[in-house]
């Protein structure tokens, strides 16, 4: 009931329509109410007095109704659709409206496949059930009710006798809904299954070629379309049983309805054409029976849908601006962590008591092993999360008390694994500044070293770089990645292993168009090789989520620690 409730919220905007397709169908559906009616007279009236004038008046009538009923569907199907339509397009951009507006951490915890199934399996579910089952609804429940009515005022005590049967059928309508909607509800999952194994071995068939794991993964998509028809047998199996069951009841009350009424014609208490009237009302009300059984089916499966689309509506972002957050002015870039500590998953810290001062324009690399943290702490600047202990601040504002949008643009990244998008070049640095000028997103790609490559490509700026940026090498990817992040102009900037996919010729490229990019802006360099980072103004040599050193590069040698060490490590490799 909740659900309903929830989901004619939707529907509200356009009620003035609703209320217009509930006539046309409420007109449309009377046109085959009459029908019966008009055999009744002319049963007893035209063929038992052989009246031509009325036959002719009847044969008319018939016409006229039915035009006037081919008008009304008209109208019934256009406006339903129309509103189904537009209530279904409302709701998937407010699901997907709401996702953007989710923080990364709930995007980990759950499968992209079972993500996008809502957007499009739920919200699909959705639409039939808006659409054709609320048609029918209206439609059958019309019928429905009418025939009852007719069948009362033609014959009211063989109408008790005939619905006798009823409750016996609302009762196995509603063992066998229950039982629908579970079943419903599994298969949506084995369907999200199926997808999520999908997505994730189809965006991963260069590693599974290059394990030749075809057969591993084969046999891990067949396991779930396996289940998946399991769930779809067992539906089908729910209908296939309701259906008949239903059906026999029918003609049960069918048999009743000839003898008790060739009875009462025999003894005269009825006339023959209304028992024939009588007949086809009652046989009309099993076809509306039997469809809306089906529309309750349907409906259920609609309502598993509406359940967990409305979950995800109901997901409160985690991440999202304090109630009292005002914009974060323009800010000169004085990055301080004070005793910060983090953990992903509750009672494990990933970072311990980590501070760090970094004045305007400083240059701070972070090194340290694998695992050590330095991608987190570059994630908790943004935001992406939020730090459990401890406070971060940006020029002297907590960054918990200003808006994430305000944030956010003044922090730049290039992130460990670049991401493009499908399209074009110019496309994908633009992202960086959606309002720059063609001049300024060609000055940032030649920043970024990277106008050379573009221009000399066939179609330069406008070359189409493929799902995810595949058509180009990975080091292109990267400069792009640059590019896009100096057109953002941002006064934090932050670059995880930005040169990392590079050669060490356009390491040296990048590393000088980065080092350009860098002069005025407080910049986080998070990096393997430390040749990179020896003229940071500050090193901070991280090991187990912990700042195990600070210092400059001369400071951190004379100290003989873990960086020294590493230092001797790479420099000895690359004699
Ligand atoms: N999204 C996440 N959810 C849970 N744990 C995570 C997540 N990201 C990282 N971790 C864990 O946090 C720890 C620190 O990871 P982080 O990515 O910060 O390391 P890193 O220093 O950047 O390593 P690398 O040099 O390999 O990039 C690791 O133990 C990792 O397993
Ligand atoms: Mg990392």
């Amino acid at each position: 009931m909740k659900i309903y409730l929830r989901l004619l919220q939707y529907i509200k905007p356009y009620m003035p329509r609703l209320v217009l397709a509930v006539i046309c169908i409420i007109f449309a559906s009377a046109a085959n109410l009459y029908v019966p009616w008009i055999l009744k007279d002319v049963i007893d009236e035209v063929l038992t007095q052989k009246d031509m004038v009325k036959l002719n008046t009847i044969a008319a009538g018939i016409i006229a109704i039915y035009f006037l009923r081919g008008i009304f569907f008209y109208g019934q199907t256009y406006l339903m659709s129309f509103i189904g339509q537009r209530v279904v397009i409302d709701i998937r951009e407010g699901i997907y409206r709401h996702m953007q507006r989710l923080e990364l951490a709930y995007y980990e915890k759950r499968k992209t496949g079972t993500l996008m199934s809502y957007i499009t399996n739920d919200v699909a579910a959705l639409q039939g059930a808006l659409i054709d089952s609320l048609i029918e609804m209206v439609t059958e429940g019309m019928i429905l009710i009418g025939s009852v009515a007719a069948m009362f005022y033609l014959d009211w005590k063989l109408s008790l006798l005939t619905f006798i049967t009823m409750p016996l059928i609302a009762h196995t309508m509603k063992i066998f809904g229950k039982k629908m909607r579970s079943a419903s509800a599994t298969l949506q999952e084995r369907t999200a299954d199926i997808t999520s194994v999908l997505q994730e071995s189809i965006s991963a068939e260069r590693v599974i070629k290059s394990f030749v794991r075809e057969d591993f993964e084969i046999d891990r998509f067949n396991r779930q379309n396996f289940s998946n028809f399991r769930a779809q047998m067992r539906t089908a199996q729910l209908t296939a049983t309701l259906t008949p069951m239903i059906e026999f009841l029918a003609a049960i009350g069918v048999t009743v309805i000839i003898w008790l009424g060739g009875r009462e014609v025999i003894e005269g208490q009825l006339t023959a054409g209304a028992l024939i009237a009588f007949l086809i009302y009652a046989v009309n009300i099993s076809n509306p029976v039997k469809r809306l059984s089906r529309v309750y089916s349907n409906i259920q499966k609609a309502l598993a849908a509406a359940d967990r689309i409305f979950a995800v509506l109901d997901t409160k972002p985690e991440i999202k601006d304090a109630p009292d957050a005002i914009a974060l002015p323009s800010i000169k870039g004085h990055v301080t962590f004070d005793k910060v500590g983090f953990a992903y998953k509750e009672g494990e810290p990933v970072l311990q008591n980590v501070d760090i001062d970094a004045a305007p324009g400083q240059m701070v690399a972070i090194v340290g092993p694998s695992g050590a943290g330095k991608t987190t702490i570059a994630n908790l600047i943004p935001r992406f999360y939020d730090v459990t202990e401890g406070c971060i601040a940006i020029d002297g504002f907590d960054i918990r008390t200003v808006t994430i949008a305000s944030l956010r643009e003044q922090i730049g990244i290039v992130p460990q694994e670049t991401v493009l998008f499908n399209g074009t070049v110019y496309d994908n640095i633009l992202y960086g500044d959606l309002n720059a000028s063609e001049e300024q997103v060609i000055a940032a790609a030649k920043a970024g070293n990277a106008h050379k490559f573009i221009i000399d490509m066939p179609e330069g700026y406008q070359t189409q770089i493929g799902e995810r940026g595949s058509k180009l090498s990975g080091g292109q990817r990267q400069r792009i990645a640059i590019a896009r992040a100096i057109l953002k102009n941002p006064q934090v900037l932050i670059l995880d292993e930005a040169t990392s996919a590079l050669d060490t010729e356009s390491e040296q490229l990048v590393q000088e168009a980065l080092d350009k990019l860098m002069i005025g802006r407080t910049s986080f360099v998070i990096a393997h090789r430390l040749s990179t980072v020896q003229r940071a103004d500050m090193i901070l040599v991280m090991e187990k989520g912990r700042i195990a050193e600070r210092g400059t590069h001369e400071e951190l040698l004379e100290q003989g620690g873990l960086y020294s060490k590493l230092h001797q490590v790479q420099f000895k490799s690359n004699d």
